[in-house]
């Protein structure tokens, strides 16, 4: 028997006045983007941002369904979408954000299973390290440098 230790780095900003100014752009895309999330039945709007190695800024946002689970979240929106158009080039980092209309989301939010898996899939694929930023609407801002480090262990085609 054997037991080991994964371990996770996240890096901690205050807020957003700690990230360079290229990151803190692209972050204010992804509070852009959530504007037009469509969340009637949750009244959670997510919204993100990733910019691609070609410098191009591709958006999403939670886009839900009267059927509730035929709805989408907002990073599968903006992967997907950057995946459609840009097949071949590489992401390099997607940022979060989220508010509510029923509270203030002061907490970084971070991306579900179903979009880690995603994400990871994307990052096998391009053989580069995707950074990810998640934030609320307000408060601090987490980085993960892979999603590695949101989802050891993960399932990929190496194991197909
Ligand atoms: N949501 C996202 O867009 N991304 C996540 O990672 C978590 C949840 C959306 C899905 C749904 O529209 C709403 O947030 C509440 O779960």
């Amino acid at each position: 028997m054997n037991e080991i230790k994964v371990i996770s780095k996240f890096t901690i900003y205050e807020n957003s006045n700690e990230l360079n100014s290229f990151d803190k752009k692209l972050l204010l895309k992804a509070f852009e983007a959530k504007k037009n999330a469509y969340a009637p039945y949750s009244k959670f709007s997510v919204g993100v941002s990733l910019i691609l190695e070609n410098g191009r800024v591709i958006l999403g946002n939670n886009q839900e369904n009267a059927a509730y689970p035929s709805g989408i979240c907002a990073e599968r929106v903006a992967i997907w979408n950057a995946a459609s158009q840009y097949p071949e080039i590489k992401i390099q980092k997607i940022f979060i954000c989220a508010s509510s209309q029923t509270r203030t989301v002061d907490k970084p939010i971070p991306p579900c299973g179903a979009c880690r898996q995603s994400i990871a899939e994307y990052e096998t694929k391009q053989a580069e390290n995707i950074e990810i930023f998640f934030t609320g609407e307000t408060g601090k801002i987490i980085k993960a440098n892979s999603i590695g480090d949101l989802l050891p262990f993960s399932f990929n085609n190496s194991l197909l």
